[in-house]
């Protein structure tokens, strides 16, 4: 396969403040690429740089063996690039439909063009056909999801960056949102994904790399990361626990998040981070500690993962 994004050791910073080193990835041509990761480890700070918001300090980024590094996000969005920001976005006071035209921003001047590419999102969507005339800020959560979703397939993208899709929605619309990420991707689009919910995301997508504070520190085919010690415990709360019988096994921990992956840190962003939040001082990811009602004293089994494991490379 040929490779359609190219991401080469990039620095990324917030002035002086260093947010990712050393990030290099690709995304081949038809394939659906997951970046997991806790919070603050740099997910959407890579994503908006692919995206043109943001100038690596060091580093290359080519699309279609083009270098884009410098190129703005609208050229982006001309070559094929499309981003779905982490919080959707959606512009509250417009209506559906008006949110969907702006997608298509790039064909403005062709009316019959944006109308066609309107039909075959309201085909995807047939909810957002229910709404179109509907404020955009009066959707719920999933259904403004799914109008991120449709305006950026409106410029008609070979490569969609979706930034954590399933944040803040209900079990089902997650489900519904992975399948509709399946179907753009079988369509045609490969697809960038960015997740807190490892896993939907490794069984969405074919390969995948781990972020961990600002480092990728893992990076292989999903099986084999679903199979990675590390990426289980830290990502997918499972533990290897020791019973009496029965030795090591393998338990399932804290399945609060839709999927059973435990989304690791929840969003409420006046609560400081815990050690285990992937701040930048800390080398540790999540547990397992949160598997069964707490255990007391010794019994509590608390595993941590050590963010100086050893690096796969892409
Ligand atoms: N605008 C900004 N100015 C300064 N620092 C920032 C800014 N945005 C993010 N950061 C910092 O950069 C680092 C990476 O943040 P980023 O938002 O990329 O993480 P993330 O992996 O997307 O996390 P989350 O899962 O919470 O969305 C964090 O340490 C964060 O505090
Ligand atoms: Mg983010």
């Amino acid at each position: 396969m040929s490779a359609l994004l190219t991401a080469e050791r990039l620095e990324l910073a917030y002035g002086e403040i260093s947010a990712c080193r050393d990030v290099s990835f690709h995304v081949d041509v038809g394939e659906i690429v997951t970046l997991i990761g806790a919070n603050g480890a740099g997910k959407s700070t890579t994503l908006r740089a692919i995206a043109g918001a943001l100038l690596p300090r060091t580093g290359a980024i080519r699309f279609r063996g083009e270098d884009i590094t410098r190129l703005p996000s609208y050229e982006r969005t001309g070559l094929g690039i499309s981003l779905v920001p982490e919080g959707r976005h959606v512009f509250p006071f417009l209506t559906v439909r008006e949110n969907l035209e702006l997608g298509a921003f790039k064909y403005r001047k062709d009316g019959a063009k944006v109308h066609g590419l309107m039909g075959k999102i309201f085909d995807m969507f047939p909810r957002l056909h229910e709404r179109a005339r509907q404020k955009a800020g009066t959707l719920s959560g999933g259904e403004q999801q799914m109008l991120a979703l449709g305006r950026a397939m409106m410029s008609e993208p070979h490569l969609i960056c979706l930034d954590e899709p399933s944040l803040g929605l209900a079990p089902l619309v997650v489900q519904d949102i992975f399948r509709t990420i399946k179907a753009i991707n079988a369509a045609g689009t490969s697809v960038l994904l960015v997740e807190q919910n490892a896993r939907y995301a490794l069984e969405t997508a074919s390969r995948g790399y781990v972020l961990q504070t600002g480092s990728i520190v893992a990076s292989g085919n999903c099986a084999t990361l679903r199979n990675d010690d590390r990426v289980r415990q830290a990502y997918l709360c499972e533990a290897l626990t020791r019973t009496p019988r029965s030795g090591l096994s393998r338990s399932s921990a804290g399945s609060a998040h839709p999927g059973g992956g435990r989304r690791l840190h929840p969003r409420v962003p006046s609560t400081p981070r815990s050690p285990a939040c992937g701040s930048p001082s800390s080398s540790i990811a999540c547990s397992a500690s949160a598997a069964s009602p707490r255990p007391s004293g010794r019994r509590r089994a608390r595993r941590w993962v050590r963010a100086d494991a050893h690096h796969h490379g892409p």
